[in-house]
């Protein structure tokens, strides 16, 4: 029996779920507008009420009572490789769909215990600190004390992937909030080498060939067996610190920043849509739909969480909610 329930705004694949679901609270309700994304949602949690649409669309009388209400929302306009806009993007605005959703749970007397959002380090900064300045005052208005940390899945999370991360978790009972601590750092045995297979064949669309356009260029910059490349754009970079980089949304484009490595055999070939949702701390029997092109998979991977991150935080907001509500 699972003792506290879980809402799931902008569930993607479930990352965030699957981090709570180890940490002993289930999901109730899930929310998602992508379909590709809802596809690979239900094949892992068949169990989960998903609803399939824009987060505008619903509403809180429809749903069920929860204890934590999570979201990693859409995070595009605070990196820096977005366009910088903050809330004044459309994709921004979606912040206040969470805010609007918690005032509709609030006139209901049911506020969650436990608001858990994720996004890119960046909004912490954005427009010099305003834009995290008002997510932090619109959840204080709410009623909620709200604590926020920057996080390296490779510290962390005990993943090999370099990706750093701000999460925030606000509690409604201030004694809650006061116990609340967030993990500390934890070494790195997890290595790359458990995670890349270097050794044995893949399937063969993923290896670079000598006809490839790029191929020369490849080549004279993927250098070392066992390390993790990425093509950036017009150039090629090699991450030195044994971890792979950012897995990023826009690996589902074109396959650019997809990780590169050459292997055993001296071939350079990307890494596996697989190998990356193992970057992301997803289990080896993560579910991916047969028919999902990699496009798609890479996409989700990048755009998702470090699930063992997520399941450290998890943790510890269980324990306050048993020892303090
Ligand atoms: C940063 S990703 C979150 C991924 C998720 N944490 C996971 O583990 O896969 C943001 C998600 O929000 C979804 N999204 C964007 N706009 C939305 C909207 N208007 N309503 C509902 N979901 C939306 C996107 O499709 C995307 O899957």
């Amino acid at each position: 029996m699972f003792t506290y329930k879980l809402g799931s705004l902008f569930a993607g694949i479930g990352g965030i779920d699957l981090g709570f679901l180890k940490a002993g609270v289930s999901t109730a309700w899930a929310n998602e507008i992508d379909t590709y994304c809802a596809k690979t949602f239900k094949s892992n949690h068949s169990n989960t009420n998903l609803i399939v649409g824009d987060i505008c669309n619903l509403n809180a009388k429809d749903l069920e009572n929860i204890d934590i209400l999570a979201g990693g929302f859409p995070c595009q306009p605070f990196s820096i490789a977005g366009y910088r806009k903050g809330f004044e993007d459309d994709r921004g605005n979606l912040f206040f769909q969470i805010i609007r959703l918690l005032k509709e749970f609030k006139n209901e007397n049911r506020l969650p215990k436990v608001v858990f959002l994720e996004n890119v380090k960046n909004l912490y900064n954005h427009n010099n600190g305003e834009t995290f300045k008002l997510v932090r005052e619109e959840l204080k208005e709410l009623g909620y004390h709200v604590t926020e940390k920057i996080i390296n899945t490779c510290e962390y999370g005990n993943i090999p992937q370099n990706r750093e991360r701000l999460y925030i978790v606000g509690f409604l009972d201030e004694d809650c909030f006061n116990s609340f601590k967030w993990p500390t750092k934890t070494p790195l045995t997890n290595t790359l080498d458990k995670i890349v297979d270097w050794d044995s064949d893949v399937d063969k669309k993923y290896y670079y060939t000598e006809s490839t356009k790029c191929y020369p260029l490849l080549a004279e910059n993927i250098k070392n067996n066992r390390s993790i490349y990425q093509f950036r754009r017009v150039y090629i970079r090699e991450n030195k610190s044994g971890v792979c980089p950012t897995l990023t949304a826009n690996m589902g484009m074109g396959g650019h920043n997809v990780p590169l490595i050459k292997d055993s055999k001296e071939r350079i070939r990307k890494l596996t849509p697989r190998e990356c949702l193992l970057l992301q701390g997803f289990p080896k029997d993560f579910i991916i739909p047969k028919d999902l092109c990699d496009s798609r998979v890479y996409k989700q991977a990048g755009n998702s969480v470090s699930v063992e991150v997520i399941y450290r935080i998890a943790k510890e907001i269980v324990r306050v909610l048993n020892e303090k509500c």
